[in-house]
């Protein structure tokens, strides 16, 4: 570690931290825009012009399982061989040339049109979830866990009677994915998760490979035949699916979530439900700026190396915090407010450079639908505890609130009404 650099023992999983991560991003910001985290033996970044520069640097790899699979015995190695394959193939974790390979073909079948196609059976989905709900219900565990499986679904093609298990798959995968080795329980259940989900996504790929469909799996089949420029094998699809499930699930929960837990907090924000679309999109953009679901993405140095006047050491790993970037001062006008119409909003909450998220658009429309809708048929929906009582998943990179109970308020218009 540089000299120079300042230093903080501040554990950004402590109980603290995960309840409000723009207190302790703000202490960190007063030392220095780069600061050694004792605890993490990690840098973080909490500057959004360095944010973003980190997120384009290639000398910084995305491959965070490399790491992982070092600090696993032999035995662990051998039960977690599947999965590290299976998360070896996400793009997310490939740096190039491999990690165009394998996004080229899913951005080429994850049109904007392909999207947009699943408005209206988002619209249908989202009033048949309302429509059941009691007076008092989690909006986590009966609206913003449920949807985005079922969005998701729709989107591969998987069976309605398998739309739980990609939820439960989801959820699990997040031990693997974020190397909880200590936690063998978590450990167990993610790895027989993903194998249960490999073997299904293997059972639908076989499935529209027979019988050809307009779906993205369907598209991918297709773009990957003989000859094809932009072919996926088999297992890069099945790879390809539970990357897209695993990507697009916890973080629109999350999404919806805050949104709605925002406007329980605060009456102004109401209007979304009657407002403009343009208006909506607008607030969508500000959560995702001001609470969104990214906090922090991490990378590592490939090589020793001078970043922006620190010395970094090969293999250390580099929080860029997202979540500090998005509420910069130098970049945002009065950072800390929630201005439901902001514009413009440059927000980094779907990341930036090669790895920009791909489901971005998809996640908009969720929010865009779902918001309005939850709102029109709940005029009054409130919070059914006290603030205080809330609590967030403790993870570094995500932020999502466990359960948010509320109480519907009596119904406002049916669901069923168009959405506009
Ligand atoms: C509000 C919801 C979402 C948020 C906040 C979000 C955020 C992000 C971010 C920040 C990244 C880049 C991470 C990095 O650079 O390390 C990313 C990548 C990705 N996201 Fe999303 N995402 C959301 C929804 C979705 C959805 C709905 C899907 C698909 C169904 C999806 C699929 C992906 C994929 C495949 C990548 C990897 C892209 C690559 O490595 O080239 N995301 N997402």
């Amino acid at each position: 570690m540089s000299e120079s650099v300042p230093s903080s023992a501040i554990d950004l999983v402590a109980p603290a931290a995960v309840r409000d991560p723009h207190a302790a991003f703000k202490m960190l910001r007063a030392l220095a825009p780069i600061v050694w985290l004792e605890r993490h033996k990690a840098w973080i970044v909490v500057d959004f012009d360095l944010v973003r520069a980190g997120l384009t640097d290639e000398r910084l790899s995305t491959d965070t399982i490399t790491p992982l699979y070092e600090r696993l015995s032999p035995e662990q190695r051998a039960q977690y061989a599947d999965a590290e394959t299976l998360l070896r193939g996400w793009m997310i974790f490939n740096d190039e040339p491999t990690h165009s390979l394998l996004r080229q073909p899913v951005r080429s079948a994850f049109t904007p049109g392909a999207v947009a196609q699943l408005s209206e059976e988002i619209a249908e989905l989202t009033d048949r979830t309302l429509g059941s709900l009691p007076e008092r219900f989690d909006f986590v565990r009966d609206v913003a866990f449920p949807l985005p499986a079922g969005v998701i679904a729709l989107l591969l093609g998987v069976d309605a009677g398998r739309v739980n298990d990609l939820g439960e798959w989801s959820k699990q995968l997040g031990a693997l994915v974020m190397g909880k080795v200590s936690r063998p329980d978590a450990w167990g259940r993610a790895l027989a998760a993903a194998q249960e989900m490999q073997s299904y996504f293997g059972q639908l790929v076989e499935r529209y490979r027979k019988e050809p469909v307009d779906n993205l799996i369907g598209r991918l089949i297709t773009a990957s035949g003989e000859g094809q420029e932009q072919a996926l094998t088999p297992e890069q699809i099945i790879g390809a699916c539970s990357l897209l499930l695993f990507g697009g699930h916890e973080t629109t929960t999350s999404l919806l979530t805050t949104s709605i837990y925002h406007i329980c907090l605060n009456n102004d924000l109401r209007n979304v439900s009657t407002a403009a679309e343009a208006d909506v999109a607008a607030f969508v953009e500000e959560i995702l700026r001001y609470d969104g679901p990214s906090k922090i993405f991490v990378r590592r140095v490939r090589e020793d190396l001078e970043w922006h006047g620190v010395r970094m050491t090969a293999n250390q790993p580099v929080y860029f915090a997202v979540a500090a970037a998005n509420r910069d001062g130098a970049a945002f006008d009065g950072p800390d407010r929630l201005v439901p119409d902001r514009t413009p909003n440059r927000h980094l909450g779907f990341g930036w450079g090669a790895h920009f998220c791909l489901g971005a658009q998809l996640a908009r429309l969720e929010a865009r639908i779902i918001i309005p809708r939850v709102l029109r048929a709940f005029p009054n929906i409130t919070l059914d505890c006290d603030r205080e009582e809330l609590t967030w998943h403790p993870t570094i990179v995500g932020r999502t609130i466990r359960s948010l109970p509320v109480r519907s308020g009596g119904m406002g218009e049916s669901p069923s009404a168009p959405y506009k």
